[in-house]
Formats: structure tokens, sequence, C-alpha cells
């Protein structure tokens, strides 16, 4: 099977590309030699690539510069999804769309499956929403998978932030009010390759299973590298960014368990295998 992936330098691209080609022959390609927001070039890489499936891991992920840069982030994460959409269905190409646990607004208090309502807080998880209506109005058979808290190797995240600025200062302050699962990026790639070979079209939750605060986060990071730092808790309205972020995020992944067969380890296995090889900070 011939897969094309978009955004393929960013975080996730980056994590998964390795294992997909153990099972398909991939075709990555980031911003400089595909923008999404470029339809005509889109229709012509599809045109010459003729693959059978796309996964769109190109997107504004910049959460905050999404409140400053609302056109830009519409474009990209609203009308890209949309014209990648259009196109998989012109050339009948599976798509897999990556979407995001910020189309919650994190007062549920219970783990989000896939048939609860979106309520995003954020205008960066607006745009995300808009990109998977689209996905769905014009590809239908495509396939959303909606990740959440990823690090991993390609590129900075909250774990690569943390072990610099800790290294920087000895001390940290971190939220201690919002609820996830931190989910190492190349774990998608296991359920992510059954369902591009099998999955029925729909939305998918896929994370490590378990949850934790940003702060408990810091703090098992800090325990596995041995690292002496003095972590505060601090809320989300002391540190005070320009997007609210959901209080409670945790997915209910038994629909892609019950599609994939595949049992995801937890937040901490996998964090301790990311550490033992070494974060790499930026
Ligand atoms: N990171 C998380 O914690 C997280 C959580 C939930 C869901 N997700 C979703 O997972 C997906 C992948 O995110 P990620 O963490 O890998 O983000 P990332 O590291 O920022 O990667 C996104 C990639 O897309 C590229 N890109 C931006 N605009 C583009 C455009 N117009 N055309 C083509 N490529 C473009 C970026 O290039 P530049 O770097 O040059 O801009 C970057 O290489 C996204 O859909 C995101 O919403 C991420």
């Amino acid at each position: 099977m011939k897969v094309l992936l978009t955004g393929n330098k960013g975080l996730l691209g980056t994590g998964i590309t390795p294992f997909l080609k153990d099972r398909f022959d991939v075709v990555g390609l980031d911003i400089d030699e595909w923008d999404i927001t470029d339809r005509e070039s889109g229709e012509a890489i599809i045109a010459r690539e003729r693959p059978d499936a796309l996964i769109n891991c190109a997107a504004m992920t910049d959460v905050d510069g999404c409140e400053d840069r609302k056109e830009l982030a519409e474009k990209v994460n609203s009308g890209g999804a949309a014209i990648l959409a259009g196109i998989c269905n012109r050339y009948n190409v599976k798509l897999i769309h990556i979407s995001t646990d910020y189309v919650f607004d994190g007062t549920k208090g219970l783990p989000y499956n896939e048939e609860d309502a979106p309520n995003p807080l954020s205008f960066y998880g607006k745009t995300k929403l808009w990109g998977e209506q689209h996905v769905l109005a014009k590809a239908p058979l495509s396939i959303i998978i909606r990740g959440q808290w990823l690090y991993g190797d390609g590129g900075e995240h909250f774990i690569s932030k943390v072990v610099k600025a800790a290294g920087e200062r000895g001390s940290i302050q971190v939220v201690d009010d919002q609820r996830g699962s931190p989910t190492y990026a190349k774990d998608i790639a296991g359920p992510l390759a059954v369902l591009i070979e099998k999955g029925e079209p729909g939305i998918y939750h896929v994370s490590n299973s378990g949850s934790c605060t940003w702060y408990e986060l810091a703090r098992e990071v800090f325990s596995v590298l041995r690292m002496d730092v003095q972590v505060a808790p601090i809320s989300s309205q002391t540190l005070n960014r320009k997007a609210v972020r959901p209080a409670y995020s945790v997915f209910d992944t038994k629909k892609v368990r019950d599609a994939t067969g595949i049992v995801m380890r937890s937040w901490q296995e996998a964090l301790r295998e990311y550490l033992r090889k070494g974060p790499t900070p930026e």
C-alpha cells in the first residue's frame, strides 16, 4: 500500500513514519514540498503519486499563536483539511486526518468517547473541529484520529521544555488543573496502521492509557531522570495563557481497542521508554 504523509517533519510525523515504513510504502512531505492550503499543488501531488491513503499530520499547532493569527489558523487547520478531503474523495484515496482533544471543553469529568459533543474553548480547537467537519462532509469514508498531549523525537513539546527549563533554573512552576493522557507519538503508529488497512470510517480516540496533570507529568519526568528539581503546582489562571485549555480531556479508547485489537500501554511505561533513550530538548 502506498501512503502519503503531510507534515512529516512535525512531532507526530517524525514519530510514526519509521514504524509505518515497516508496513507501507510511505512518502512523507513537509510544508516546503506540500503546503496543504495550496489546492493546485495538492491535486498535482495526488495525481502524480496515486497513493492508496493520505495521513494528514500537517497543522498549525501553536495553540496560543492561533489566538493571534486566526486567519492563518483557520486557513491551515480548517481550509487545508477541506482541500485534502475534496482531493482524496475525487481520487479515491483513504484520508486519515489527525485531530485533537482540544475540541472538547473539558467539563464532562469522565473519559470522552467519540459520541461526545465537542465544544472547543480555544480558536485552535475550533479550527480543528471545523477541519473534522469538512473531512466528514467531503470525504465520508475518512478516518479521524484524535490524539492528545503528544511527545517524542520530532521537536519541542512539554517534556523537552520542562527538562530544559529545569536544567537552566533548578525550579519550575507547572499547571496542576488540567488532566489528560501523555502520549508517546510513536505509539499512535500501531493503531493507525491497522485503521488504514481495515478501519471503518469515523472518529477514533487514541492515547496512552491512564491520566495525570501537567504537574504530575513533570514530577514523573524528573523522578525517572533522577533530577533534583523543585516543581511547584500552579493554576491555569496564574499561568494566564492566551488560549483556554480543557481542564479534563482524558479519552475513552474502547472504540480503537475494539477496532484494532491494540491495547495502548500506560503513559508511565511509554514515558520511561522515551526518557531511558534520552529526551531531546531543543
Ligand atoms: N502535539 C500535540 O500535543 C497534539 C495533541 C493533539 C493533536 N495533535 C494533532 O496532531 C497533528 C500533528 O501535530 P504535531 O504535534 O506533529 O504538530 P507539529 O510538530 O507542529 O507538526 C505539524 C507540521 O505541519 C507543518 N505545517 C504547518 N502548516 C502547514 C501547511 N500549510 N502545509 C503543510 N504542512 C504544514 C508544520 O511545519 P512548520 O513547523 O514549518 O510550521 C509541521 O512540520 C496535528 O493535527 C495536531 O493538531 C497534536
